[in-house]
C-alpha cells in the first residue's frame, strides 16, 4: 500500500494539470499516474533489497528512502530548457520525472545497492553519473542512475524511467545545505564561500572513507 504522504504526493501532482495540458487532462495524469507506480516499483525493490540485509547480515544499508514526482512547473521549465515544445511525448524525454533518493549508511553500501538493483532482469541501466568517482565541480557527490523499468496496468504493460540518486548519510547532509544555501541566494554564492564548501565536501568524503575503514575492521574482528 501506498503511505498517505505518497498518496499526498500523487494528489498533488494530478491536481496540478498545467493549462498547456488542460485539453489532455486525462491523460496527462495518466501519464503522472504511470510515474507514480514505476517510483513505487522501484522504491518497493531497493526495500526489499534492505529486508534481506537486515535478515542475511543483521544491518540496513538504507538509512532512508526518498521518493518525489517533478512538480509541474519544474517539468515546463526542463521541457523550455531541453528546446522541446509543451507536449506529452516530450515529457518522456524527461529521465527525471519519477525520483528516488536512497541514503545509505556506508560508503560501499552504494555500488552494493546499486549493482544489486540493475542487475534484476526488469531493469534496464539507461545511464550512469558518477559523482563520487568524479565529483562535481563544487563537491557535490552523488551516484546517479536513471533505470527504466516495466509497469503493469489493467491491460497494458509501459516501460518507465526512474532517476536513482543513491549517496551516503554524510553525502546527503551536505548536499541538503548547499542546495539550501544556493537557494536561498538564488545560485550566487561569494567564490570564497564556494570554496569553502567544496572543502566541506572534500573533508567529508574524507570522513566517509574513514567511517568505512572502521567498519571493516569491525567486521573482521567478527
Ligand atoms: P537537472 O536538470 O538538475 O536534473 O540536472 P541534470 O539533468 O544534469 O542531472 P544531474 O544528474 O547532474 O543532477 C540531477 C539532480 O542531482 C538534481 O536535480 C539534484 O537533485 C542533484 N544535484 C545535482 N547537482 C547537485 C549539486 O551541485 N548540489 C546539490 N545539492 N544537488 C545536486
Ligand atoms: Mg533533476
Amino acid at each position: 500500500m501506498a503511505t498517505d504522504l505518497e498518496n499526498k504526493l500523487l494528489h498533488e501532482t494530478l491536481l496540478q494539470t498545467p493549462k498547456e495540458f488542460i485539453d489532455e487532462t486525462e491523460r496527462y495524469q495518466e501519464l503522472m499516474m504511470t510515474y507514480f507506480a514505476a517510483m513505487r516499483e522501484v522504491q518497493t525493490k531497493l526495500e526489499i533489497l534492505n529486508d534481506e540485509f537486515k535478515v542475511v547480515k543483521r544491518r540496513n544499508p538504507i538509512e532512508m528512502i526518498k521518493v518525489r514526482l517533478k512538480k509541474t512547473d519544474s517539468i515546463m521549465q526542463k521541457l523550455h530548457r531541453y528546446g522541446l515544445s509543451k507536449t506529452l511525448d516530450n515529457i518522456k524525454q524527461i529521465n527525471d520525472i519519477a525520483g528516488v533518493r536512497v541514503i545509505c549508511t556506508y560508503f560501499d553500501d552504494i555500488y552494493e545497492l546499486a549493482n544489486m538493483l540493475v542487475k534484476q532482469d526488469d531493469v534496464i541501466l539507461v545511464q550512469i553519473k558518477d559523482y563520487i568517482k568524479k565529483p562535481k565541480q563544487n563537491g557535490y557527490r552523488s551516484l546517479h542512475l536513471v533505470v527504466e523499468l516495466p509497469v503493469y496496468f489493467s491491460t497494458t504493460k509501459r516501460m518507465m524511467r526512474v532517476e536513482v540518486q543513491i549517496r551516503t548519510i554524510a553525502m546527503d547532509f551536505w548536499a541538503s545545505l548547499e542546495h539550501d544555501m544556493k537557494y536561498k541566494n538564488n545560485n550566487n554564492l561569494d567564490p570564497g564561500l564556494k570554496d569553502e564548501l567544496r572543502l566541506c565536501a572534500d573533508v567529508i568524503a574524507d570522513t566517509d572513507k574513514r567511517m568505512q575503514k572502521i567498519k571493516a575492521e569491525l567486521d573482521k574482528m567478527g
